[in-house]
């Protein structure tokens, strides 16, 4: 194969030092450890101080993933960065990480697709290597999802937490990526939604009373159908088989819904990257930050085939197939 493609040349993370536990969680609201450990795999969750940002967050994760890449922020040409919980109105999280970063010039500029935030990322990155319009790329995925939470809504408040992972990617003459696949359908927005913004419900906002809404059953069955028919999709496009896969680096909602794509791929818990118990759900920061892990920790290899796949608000959905 030749051509030009994207390559991933380090991986980073950053977890808030906060930790909120599940039997934290049991002062605030009629819940239980075992509840949430039945249900979704949770154990704790990582929460931003007051005053750390979204882009602080993203910082942290992008240095390391720089260091992991030997490769300086002065050289990056690009930066993409996935967030459903920006800094600021305007400007994008991405000018603000770009400034904390200390370098100019580069393009940056968010992505918003809520837990499919990263895979959107990656291949809005992916596909300007590919162009040749970049060279060297950083991907984020960073969130403060707990100032979106409800602390007495017992259906949502134990679900999500806060975190950030980042990749650099590099121009290569082999993959690398070897292909993303995104989908949406905004006919599924109410179930899963912070339904006020700038132009809808801005009372609300500036009340501090947006938060996180979800028909948790609903998107739990919807989750599990299309993640199998996407890995289907991915497979299909690149004409490999299951057994070709290698690690399943899949989004960080819950554990049944995880599993349930690991049946799909005939794929052992073993080769499946979960950290859903560590950090609860981080929306676009989860497939960077369980990506992070497992190469720090040396389960995932140079020349691994790696599937990642989300599905989130929107309903947004997507994969891609990554030669580590
Ligand atoms: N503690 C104790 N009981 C609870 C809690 C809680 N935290 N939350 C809900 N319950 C109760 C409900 O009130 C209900 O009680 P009832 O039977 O008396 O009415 C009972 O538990 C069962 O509730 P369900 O909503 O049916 O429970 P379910 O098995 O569907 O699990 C869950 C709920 C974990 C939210 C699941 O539906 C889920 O994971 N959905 C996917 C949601 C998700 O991950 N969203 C994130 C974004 S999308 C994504 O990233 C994939």
């Amino acid at each position: 194969m030749s051509g030009r493609y994207a390559r991933i040349l380090g991986t980073g993370s950053y977890l808030p030092e906060t930790v909120m536990t599940n039997h934290d969680l049991e002062l605030l609201v009629e819940t239980s450890d075992e509840w949430i450990t039945q249900r979704t795999g949770i154990k704790k969750r990582h929460i931003a101080g007051p005053g750390e940002d979204t882009s602080d967050l993203a910082l942290a994760a992008a240095r390391q993933a720089l260091e992991a890449a030997g490769r300086r922020a002065a050289d990056l040409d690009l930066i993409v960065m996935a967030t459903t919980t920006p800094d600021r109105v305007f400007p994008s999280t991405a000018c603000l990480l770009q400034q904390k970063l200390g370098v100019h010039g580069c393009a940056a500029f968010d992505v918003q697709a809520v837990c499919t935030g990263f895979i959107y990322a990656l291949a809005v990155a992916d596909n300007f290597i590919r162009a040749g319009q970049a060279t060297l790329a950083l991907v984020v995925g960073a969130e403060t999802l707990s100032r979106l939470i409800d602390w007495t809504d017992r259906s949502t408040c134990v679900l999500f937490g806060d975190g950030a992972g980042a990749v650099v990617l590099e121009a290569a003459t082999a993959p690398g990526v070897y292909s993303t696949q995104l989908h949406a359908d905004g006919d599924y927005a109410d179930l899963l939604t912070v339904p006020y913004g700038v132009s809808q419900g801005y009372d609300r906002l500036r009340q501090g009373e947006a938060y996180i809404e979800m028909r948790g059953n609903e998107v739990f069955r919807m989750a599990v159908n299309t993640l199998g028919r996407i890995v289907d999709e991915t497979l299909e496009h690149n004409g490999i088989a299951r057994s070709d896969v290698d690690w399943l680096v899949p989004h960080q909602a819950n554990h049944r819904i995880i599993e349930a794509t690991a049946r799909k791929l005939s794929l052992p818990m073993a080769r499946v990257v979960v950290t859903v118990h560590e950090h609860a759900n981080t929306s676009a920061a989860s497939i960077p930050l369980a990506l992070d892990v497992a190469v720090r920790d040396g389960r995932i290899r140079r020349g691994e085939l790696l599937l990642m796949e989300a599905f989130g608000g929107g309903f947004t959905w997507g994969s891609a197939l990554v030669r580590y």
